[in-house]
């Protein structure tokens, strides 16, 4: 049995003593977006701190934990913050709790961020779904030895972002009117926002937002086939005059837009 493998089967077997029940969505929530955790009827909370092989979040803006109950009559399993590559670790590290979630028996991955504006369309406080990604710069999480077990050496990536997942998020949006945009997520690695250049440069390349996080996660869930669902919140927009960036304007405009973000999310968790 591979390293991997092992530690996988340790924190599920730690988690599984405190919450034996097996949730059927894991839910990653992105900065400023971790007030959605209050919409669940929470069973069992696990510190980060506390689940062997677990690495630790240190941004802030994110809680460290792993909250287990029920959402829309479902278990659900969310992370209050996730781990970035800026924060030092590798993408497999990142990577991890999806594996952990995977084997603790999810079928469904939502996963949300706040994210920077290069569509001019867009707007602050703006939802898009997301329903590709462009990846250049970021460590792909399936470098390395194959886990053959969990997934093919070459995985397709025709669909990284469920159709039916989209279409259901469209249906909720439009039955609870609330207007969503669509687009091409771009991943940096940050941890510095970009320069307008390089907004500019996202820009032409087809994106519609940038940040840096959810694709890791995104390839591998594809590797694993879990089929995943994911959103962004337009915190800032990078093309234009447009003034300094800050991580606090980031938050508060995550902050705003979260109830969208949850009227989606519970829609298609009471459709799984
Ligand atoms: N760029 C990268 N990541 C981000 C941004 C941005 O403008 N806004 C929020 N996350």
């Amino acid at each position: 049995m591979s390293t991997l493998t092992a530690q996988l089967q340790e924190t599920t077997a730690f988690i599984k003593g405190i919450y034996p029940h097996t949730p059927v969505a894991g839910i990653v929530l992105g900065s400023g977006l971790g007030n959605f955790a209050n919409e669940i009827d929470i069973e069992a909370e696990i510190d980060y701190k506390d689940i062997p092989h677990f690495p630790v979040s240190t941004v802030e803006g994110h809680k460290g934990k792993l909250i287990f109950g029920i959402l829309e009559g479902k278990k659900v399993v969310a992370m209050a913050g996730r781990f970035h590559f800026y924060e030092g670790y590798t993408s497999q590290a990142v990577t991890y709790p999806i594996r952990v979630m995977k084997f603790l028996g999810i079928q469904t991955l939502l996963l949300s961020n706040a994210a920077g504006g290069v569509n001019p369309d867009f707007r602050v406080g703006d939802i898009m779904i997301i329903n590709d990604h462009i990846s250049f710069g970021t460590a792909n999480p399936l470098i390395g030895k194959n886990e053959e077990s969990m997934g093919p050496r070459f995985p397709d990536m025709t669909e990284p972002y469920s159709h039916k997942l989209i279409n259901i998020a469209k249906t909720v949006a439009v039955s609870n009117n609330i207007s969503v945009k669509e687009g091409i997520y771009f991943v940096v690695t940050g941890p510095t926002f970009e320069t307008k250049a390089e907004y500019r440069m996202i820009h032409k390349l087809g994106a519609d937002a940038v940040g840096m996080s959810t694709v890791q996660e995104t390839i591998v869930a594809a590797h694993m086939g879990l089929p995943v669902f994911a959103m962004s919140v337009i915190t800032d927009m990078g093309l234009g005059d447009h003034e300094k960036i800050t991580h606090e304007e980031v938050l508060i405009a995550a902050k705003a837009a979260e109830p969208k973000l949850a009227t989606i999310f519970k829609g298609i968790v009471a459709s799984l």
